[in-house]
């Protein structure tokens, strides 16, 4: 091992934030983000709580310090309070958070939190529900308001809510849903839609540009930029003047954040991943399957990030076009 040095890139981007997708199964079916009829990973095929912790440890090794579970929907994944709490215990990490639709939230928040989750984001585009089974293709808002509602009384240090935007179809509550932030004290993420579905609907008239959103939300509430925020945070963070309460906007397809990029992605079949919109990984399960030791999956993961490019969100705006890509978001993690 190589304790001393980081995970960075030929473009001396440092990367120390791990995306670990825990499974590509979903209870619900966003447009946006997979087909009708997915098609599902081989169960064997899923990394076991042991070797996502192997790789964390390997990650950690070279300065890895933050990890966010994904899916798929985490929460679908059995006991994933079991796996928060084991990597609770791994020093080196700093952060710990987890990206959820928020469906199974409200039985599984109390749990989470007493394994040492501090963080979590939820991802809600709607609140009317006749638009929720649109977008999700299934009639889950309330159980997702009422998991919201759960989490808020389990002591979390922050709770966020992601929300994606597409035009033509949520563009219109972009006021509805803040005022409905404000009034719960969640902190608001606006995302730009992004090409993440093959093909199937993602076109860039159907993105709602952040400083469209920044203009609106300004119309109705004075909005300022936090100064000092971190540079690799996706998100820019602005908070409203009146309560100081933060939000942010992730204008991942109009201003790309590729040049302060620090994430990695580990995908639920044991893929290791060095950007969103580059297919090709490094496979991990099979020689961790096989009895490879640490160094050969340190050496797996060196030489991808070694290939990583420039960014693929740089291409799609230079190119006003999606990017082919073989893995739909479910399959990857976000
Ligand atoms: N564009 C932007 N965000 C997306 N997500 C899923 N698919 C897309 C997409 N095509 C978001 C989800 C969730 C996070 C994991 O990624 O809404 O908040
Ligand atoms: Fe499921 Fe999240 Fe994809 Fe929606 S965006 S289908 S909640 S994985």
């Amino acid at each position: 091992m190589h304790g001393t040095r980081n995970w960075v890139d030929g473009f001396g981007r440092i990367h120390d934030d791990l995306r670990i997708s825990v499974t590509d199964r979903c209870n619900l079916r966003c447009t946006y983000c997979m087909p009708v009829e997915p098609t599902w990973f081989d169960r064997a095929s899923i990394l076991t709580y042991e070797e996502i912790l192997r790789v964390v440890r390997v990650f950690c090794a070279r300065g890895g310090r933050k990890v966010r579970l994904t899916g798929g929907e985490p929460l679908v994944r059995r006991d994933l309070a079991t796996l928060i709490g084991l990597l609770s215990q791994q020093t080196a990490l700093e952060d710990i958070s987890l990206t959820t639709n928020g469906v199974l939230l409200a039985e599984a928040a109390p749990d989470l939190a007493a394994a040492g989750l501090r963080r979590l984001n939820v991802s809600l585009d709607t609140l009317s529900a006749s638009r929720f089974q649109e977008m999700t293709r299934r009639d889950e808002l309330a159980r997702v308001l009422a998991g919201l509602a759960a989490a808020a009384l389990c002591g979390f240090d922050s709770i966020k809510i992601n929300t994606v935007l597409v035009r033509g179809k949520n563009d219109d509550e972009v006021e509805a849903l803040v005022a409905w932030s404000r009034e719960c004290n969640f902190e608001i993420r606006f995302i730009e839609y992004m090409p993440l579905e093959n093909g199937a609907t993602w076109d860039l008239s159907r993105v709602v540009a952040g400083a469209e959103v920044r203009r609106r939300i300004e119309a109705l509430w004075p909005i300022e930029p936090v100064e000092g925020a971190n540079p690799h945070a996706p998100a820019k963070r602005w908070r409203f003047v009146d309560t100081g309460t933060p939000l942010g906007f992730i204008d991942s397809v109009t201003q790309p954040f590729c040049g302060n990029c620090s994430r990695l992605r580990l995908t639920s079949d044991g893929k290791f991943r060095v950007c969103l919109y580059d297919d090709r990984e490094a496979e991990l399960r099979e020689p961790m399957r096989e009895g490879a030791g640490d160094d050969e999956i340190e050496r797996r993961m060196e030489r991808a990030l070694a290939g990583k490019g420039r960014g693929g969100a740089l291409e799609i705006f230079e190119r006003q076009a999606a990017l082919p890509l073989v893995r739909t978001m479910h399959q990857i993690g976000g």
